[in-house]
């Protein structure tokens, strides 16, 4: 197939897939009663990661035709592009390189990427070098004492990926620093989060790609306000208080943050990509720098799966190819992530931004626009919370909403009785969920209709290397489902007009007069009652 000209939909997979769809398909428990095998046929291990797709509406025919359909689009070339360098991100003109960051030499298949390698090593030895005087107590603030509190202050990617694995990885954290994240432009986060610190012993770690986004900026400002004012320094952003994780070294300098206090990572790093770059200084300092690359070893794993194992036993392609049969060929609007681990209770807000800033598009690589669905809506929180929340919705409501379980089998943090407890809820839920019950006479509102499918996704204990390898594993999900789709997953023009607007209507004498007659009036509302 000539991939220039490729749209999924004109492939002979996708007719298949559409006349299965249209079929009568048989129930999930139907397809367990005809394969005592299925159990096992459907399920897939990756070091201690551990996926069982049996519970899917997935029968042997529509696996193949999906199988077919990741062969017949440009997934294999793609994920070649992306490995190798080239600009995959075409409206940025850009390589899409997050998988170099945890690579090793031994990975090199050119020069180019020994290169590229050794430049990552290099500004990952700079973060091992300032988390390792942080934690070990000998970088100290202005008045000559030791770091007690770390601020990360940035948005999105420079937020999101840092306070997930600090949070994920709490079990190896530092037990005299404490981290704190701010990406909010609301004051009263920053401002409440200041009152509780002590300046002498706080550092900030201003991290942004650009450095130019503005809820960090103006976070950074009041940080920088609060030193001036509590420690008398002039320009706190030039002391040991700051340091700054960025892509644009130069920005950063003329802010005022001295050069050796710049934590470097490449242009090829997206921002929703970035945790494994100097964007991660604050894991490093959490966990340890060791216990990081244990997390980039986890990942690496994850990348090296990817790249070898064929369609059928790539982890990563099962579970994008599952995504697709659900949105493009039965309806489905929403996907659910229920960890079951209060330690991961921020991967559904970590994973929308990755899934839904990456794949959230309606234009072709080719710029054209598309009659397809992309990107679904990704939500959920943690079990057993979420079953007195929104289960009643999954078991009973008249939308299906494929789910992710996740959990890990051992838990040195709680005890057995409580672990027991937790896994065995879960395991229930997805059991239920699949099996549904009929209703007693007369009591329709007591029927389960089943069929509701499910992943489960076992990991043999929270650890930086699974935890890396898990994070690892949505990424590649969200790529293989990018490629099938046709569209730039790297790229996020949507966020712009927003943001343009924002600005507009900030500027001093607006007004909101350019703005439509809502927006007119809310603003005056707001000036009226402020
Ligand atoms: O507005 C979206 C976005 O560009 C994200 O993609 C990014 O992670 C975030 O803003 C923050 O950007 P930066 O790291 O440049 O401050």
């Amino acid at each position: 197939m000539n991939h220039n000209a490729y749209s999924p939909t004109a492939t002979s997979a996708w007719s298949k897939l559409e006349e299965a769809a249209s079929a009568e398909a048989p129930s999930i428990t139907d397809l367990f009663a005809a394969d005592p095998q299925r159990a096992k046929t459907y399920s897939i291990s990756v070091g201690e990661l551990f996926l069982d797709y049996s519970k899917n509406l997935l029968s042997n025919d529509v696996w193949s035709h999906l199988q077919a359909l990741a062969e017949q689009s440009p997934l294999q070339s793609h994920r070649k592009a992306m490995f190798s360098g080239q600009a995959i991100n075409t409206t940025e003109n850009r390589a899409v390189l997050h998988a170099a960051l945890r690579a090793e030499p031994q990975d090199a298949k050119t020069q180019q990427e020994t290169d590229r390698i050794a430049q990552v090593k290099s500004q990952l030895q700079a973060v091992k070098e300032a988390s390792d005087k942080i934690r070990s107590g000998q970088w100290l603030g202005s008045t000559g004492k030791a770091i007690t509190d770390v601020i990360n202050i940035g948005i999105g990617g420079s937020d999101l990926g840092p306070k997930l694995a600090c949070k994920a990885l709490e079990e190896y954290s530092h037990p005299d620093i404490n981290l704190h994240f701010i990406s909010n432009v609301d004051g009263a986060e920053i401002l409440t989060t200041l009152k509780k610190l002590n300046p002498e012993t706080t550092l900030v770690a201003l991290a942004s790609k650009t450095f130019t986004t503005q809820e960090t900026l103006l976070n950074a400002k009041t940080a920088i306000h609060w030193f001036q004012q509590t420690l008398g320094l002039e320009t706190p952003q030039s002391s040991s208080h700051f340091v700054g994780l960025t892509a644009n070294a130069a920005n950063a300098m003329a802010y005022g943050i001295p050069q050796n206090q710049i934590l470097e990572f490449a242009e090829w790093v997206g921002g929703r990509y970035s945790l494994w770059s100097s964007i991660g200084l604050s894991i490093a300092i959490s966990i340890g720098f060791e216990q990081f690359e244990a997390m980039l070893a986890g990942a690496r794993e994850m990348d090296l799966h990817f790249q070898n194992e064929p369609v059928h036993s790539n982890m990563p392609v099962i579970m994008a190819l599952l995504g697709i049969w659900y949105s493009n060929f039965l309806g489905v609007q929403s996907t659910a992530v229920i960890p079951y681990c209060e330690r991961l209770l921020l991967l559904p807000s970590y994973l929308q931004q990755l899934d839904m800033e990456s794949n959230g598009k309606s234009t072709s690589l080719q710029g054209e626009a598309l009659d397809y669905n992309t990107g679904p809506i990704l939500w959920g929180q943690t079990g057993t919370n979420g079953q007195h929340a929104f289960f009643q919705l999954l078991h009973q409501g008249t939308r299906t909403v494929p789910v992710d379980f996740i959990a890990a089998t051992k838990d040195s943090l709680s005890n057995p009785e409580h672990h027991r407890v937790l896994l065995g809820n879960m395991l229930a839920q997805a059991s239920a969920l699949m099996a549904g019950q009929a209703a007693p006479d007369g009591q329709q509102h007591r029927f389960y209709p089943g069929n509701k499918p499910s992943n489960t996704l076992l990991m043999n204990e929270l650890s930086p290397k699974n935890f890396g390898a898990l994070v690892a594993l949505y990424e590649h999900r969200v790529f293989v489902q990018g490629s099938i789709w046709n569209i730039n997953s790297f790229d996020q023009w949507g966020v712009e007009l927003g943001k343009k607007m924002a600005n507009e209507l900030l500027s001093e004498n607006s007004h909101g007069a350019e703005f439509d007659p809502s927006t007119k009036a809310l603003f005056a509302h707001i000036a009226d009652n402020s």
